[in-house]
């Protein structure tokens, strides 16, 4: 029976780990999966959850099942952060814990297709991982241009988009720090993009991975509260694997918004029930340290700081490779006003290919890069490599 399988390749950006693992080159730079580093390279456990880690050996007293919604402590305690002081809009939010933003990516699209979605209008480029889950689904998925040649976001296409839609039809939004080009909508597109939504009755699922890492926890979850706001339903997908640095140890959550209190206990019993036949139940450790965090005044302290520094240091990199303007055939400039870990250059596979093999530069084949791969101390070797490799 297995015979019949076909050959898969490997996950394109998990592969580029195992590259940038076996190269021996020791100036190599690993612009590739998603993962922050400080400006010495390293990608520490945030003290924050270092802390609640200590805590939950000390007094953690069983590790029994929970269920399929996992912490809800967990689930409860991020709501202020995402949704804003009437957290759950009036009781008309409810939420599970996932196994990372994909566990909730997953849940929203499986459950936007039990309810009867059939297609998914999605901004392209964006992450791999969503077009494939959407194709493992059998969804079809109808691409709109995300982002204008001028590195700016197209707001022209995504109403185009969302104002040609039929029914039973949805789309996928990032909630800030685009993956994987870093151009985010403004407020007033946001604003636009809901009053479209509103009006056409397209179902939003909105994916919010990178929250904190923009411009800051409220100013990155504007466009998504300013949608919220104007719609009787949306799904959100949410990752603390980023701003809590929780990666490997697959912290998200998904919140269902619904207009009427029975639809909103349906919706959440049908999560229920396909995180129970998906996954049982998600992994408890690190929602419970971020739980702990976001009950302690004192720890939400600690992380917000750490948070800020990362933003902080991502903005001086951004800074830095807008300054140096024009390389080669690339223009730097617009980088400086995008967000969060991504941004994409305009190079060619092949000049993708060269970096790597001459110069030890790892990023995708699509140009995208991990700003949060650059420090002090290589960026001035980046920028030399490319402008060396896209030199006409
Ligand atoms: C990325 O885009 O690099 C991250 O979201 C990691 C992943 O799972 O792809």
């Amino acid at each position: 029976m297995l015979n019949r399988l076909d050959e898969q390749s490997p996950d394109a950006l998990l592969a580029l780990i195992k590259m940038h693992a076996a190269d021996t080159r020791s100036d190599k730079i690993d612009l590739g999966v998603g993962v922050y580093r400080t400006d010495d390279g390293g990608t520490p456990v945030f003290a924050a959850i270092k802390r609640a880690e200590q805590q939950l050996v000390d007094e953690q007293d069983s590790k029994s099942y929970l269920g399929p919604e996992g912490d809800m402590g967990f689930v409860n305690a991020l709501m202020p952060y995402v949704f804003g002081e009437d957290a759950t809009m009036g009781g008309r939010i409810a939420g599970m814990q996932t196994p990372g933003g994909t566990g909730a990516v997953r849940l929203a699209l499986a459950l936007g297709q039990k309810a009867g979605m059939t297609k998914l209008h999605m901004g392209t480029p964006s992450w791999p991982n969503h077009a494939q889950i959407i194709n493992d689904l059998a969804l079809e998925l109808v691409p709109f241009d995300h982002a204008k040649p001028d590195g700016t976001a197209d707001l022209d296409a995504v109403l185009a988009a969302i104002r040609g839609a039929g029914p039973n039809e949805g789309i996928l939004l990032h909630g800030c720090c685009h993956n994987p080009t870093g151009v985010d909508y403004s407020d007033e597109d946001w604003a636009a993009i809901g009053d479209a939504i509103a009006e056409t009755g397209i179902f939003p699922i909105i994916d919010t991975a990178y929250h904190g890492l923009g411009h800051g926890l409220d100013e990155d979850v504007v466009g998504l509260r300013s949608v919220l706001a104007k719609v009787p339903e949306a799904f959100i997908a949410y990752s603390c694997d980023k701003n809590f640095g929780m990666y490997r140890d697959r912290v998200g959550a998904f919140y269902i918004l619904s207009d009427g209190q029975e639809t909103l206990n349906k919706a959440f019993s049908n999560a229920n029930a396909l995180a129970r036949a998906s996954w049982s139940m998600p992994p408890d450790h690190g929602a419970a340290a971020v739980r702990l965090i976001l009950r302690d005044s004192e720890l939400t302290q600690v992380w917000q700081d750490e948070l800020e520094q990362m933003r902080d240091r991502m903005r001086l990199v951004r800074e830095k490779l807008a300054d140096a303007g024009v390389q080669g055939s690339v223009d730097m400039t617009p980088l400086g006003g995008q967000n969060g870990l991504f941004s994409v250059l305009p190079v060619s596979k092949e000049q993708v290919a060269q970096l790597r093999d001459d110069h030890g530069i790892y990023m995708a084949g699509s140009g995208r890069i991990n700003i949060a791969g650059l420090t002090m101390g290589n960026i001035d070797k980046f920028i030399g490599a490319i402008a060396e490799v896209t030199a006409e």
